[in-house]
């Protein structure tokens, strides 16, 4: 069957495609509380008759199509919102407080769930087994860690694995990505420097942290821009620091936090060396103490496999034509689509939502992110079409 003949019936299910966005659009749940969105994601599977595992990573859904041995294709989306107060002004925003899906997740899962339908309707022709991965906690909580260490890819193993991410940066329709690593190592760190407070009068009576934590952030900055590479990108950002209450009091101690980017696990993890060292030897050298956490979950660089991503542009031209696909940069943003790469080869691409006259202009993470619906069924089609490209083409 032709990825034409794919994408057509994708568009005839757009509305219902649509219909399940807009519906998760209204319902956010934050990372591990996916509660009512798994409902959803299984509810739509008892429609169309699809078998799933549930309860995988807390609220995952693993859905299974074909066969029921290898070979063994997956596909994956996210179905996390994010803390964020929607400004939009669309009739079906937001109707929780301060929850918003602010990266798109809503139409990772509803793409997925029209890749479901268009396989299901195609099943005798699958030579193999589909698995569906719809997964938790994206968004910091390592939800791709635990779906994998929780058997996800096993059993049939999954070979190759497929995701999707909405684009802002790409014109709607269009579909980028690239060979190697496409984004980036992501971590958190902590630090807290331990002074001795007192009276803000009386300096000499106190240990400052305030002040050592000064230059404890200056220092930071020097680790990417004066020990690393140039041309090997990464990122220390310090995004939050917290010291005393009062004009007159110097505290006893200063939190900051923030987070390391790198595009090599190795550089990664010489980054919360270097972070260590620069923190505890400059606290030391002010006679204060440092203490370094690296709380969280660390994603791993996503790296995308090269003859997968070529097969993707081979079934992509015909359906959007070679001008709509496009090589990308890396970007220095994580994403734990990563925990599946590390494991098996695969492909994370981003599918473009930019659309000027719909206003859908905003980043993601931004209160006033929206999403041009009408590329939705190109996303499902696509989907569809890596899973058939994989197991007959
Ligand atoms: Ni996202």
């Amino acid at each position: 069957m032709s990825n034409e003949q794919i994408l057509k019936d994708a568009q005839q299910h757009s509305d219902w495609i649509i219909n399940l966005r807009r519906t998760l659009h209204k319902h956010p749940e934050l990372m591990y509380e996916e509660v009512k969105t798994s409902q959803l994601v299984r509810d739509t599977l008892d429609e169309l008759g699809i078998s799933y595992q549930s309860g995988l990573a807390e609220t995952g859904v693993l859905a299974s199509i074909g066969s029921g041995d290898g070979p063994c294709v997956g596909l994956r989306a996210d179905m996390d919102a994010l803390p964020i107060h929607e400004e939009t002004d669309v009739p079906f925003r937001s109707e929780v407080d301060g929850k918003m899906r602010a990266c798109g997740h809503d139409c990772h899962t509803a793409m997925l769930l029209g890749a479901a339908r268009l396989l299901k309707e195609r099943e005798a022709d699958i030579k193999g087994t589909v698995k569906l991965l719809f997964q938790p906690a994206e968004e910091g909580g390592a939800g791709g860690k635990r779906m994998s260490d929780e058997g996800a890819l096993d059993n049939p193993n999954v070979e190759r694995i497929f995701g999707l991410h909405v684009w802002p940066q790409l014109p709607s329709g269009s579909i980028g990505s690239r060979m190697g690593t496409f984004l980036a190592a992501a971590g958190e760190f902590d630090i807290i420097v331990k002074g001795k407070g007192g009276h803000a009068a009386f300096p000499h009576f106190t240990v400052d942290p305030v002040t050592t934590s000064a230059k404890v952030i200056t220092d930071l900055q020097t680790i990417v821009s004066r020990e690393t590479d140039p041309l090997n990108s990464s990122i220390i950002s310090v995004t939050k620091v917290h010291a005393g209450e009062a004009y007159n009091v110097i505290p006893e101690s200063v939190h900051m936090a923030g987070t390391i980017r790198a595009l090599t696990m190795d550089h990664f993890n010489w980054l919360q060396k270097r972070i260590t060292e620069a923190a505890t030897h400059i606290a030391a050298a002010s006679n204060c103490e440092a203490e370094v956490k690296f709380p969280g979950n660390a994603y791993p660089p996503t790296i995308n496999d090269g003859e997968l991503w070529g097969r993707v542009q081979d079934f992509a031209e015909p359906l959007i034509g070679g001008d709509n696909i496009h090589e990308i940069e890396a970007v220095m943003g994580g994403e734990d689509f990563a925990f599946y790469t590390e494991r098996i080869p695969g492909v994370f691409v981003a599918l473009g939502i930019r659309n000027e006259e719909l206003g859908t202009i905003h980043s993601v993470h931004n209160p006033l992110f929206k999403v041009d619906e009408s590329v939705l069924s190109l996303g499902s089609a696509l989907h569809v079409s890596f899973a058939f490209d994989a197991l007959n083409g």
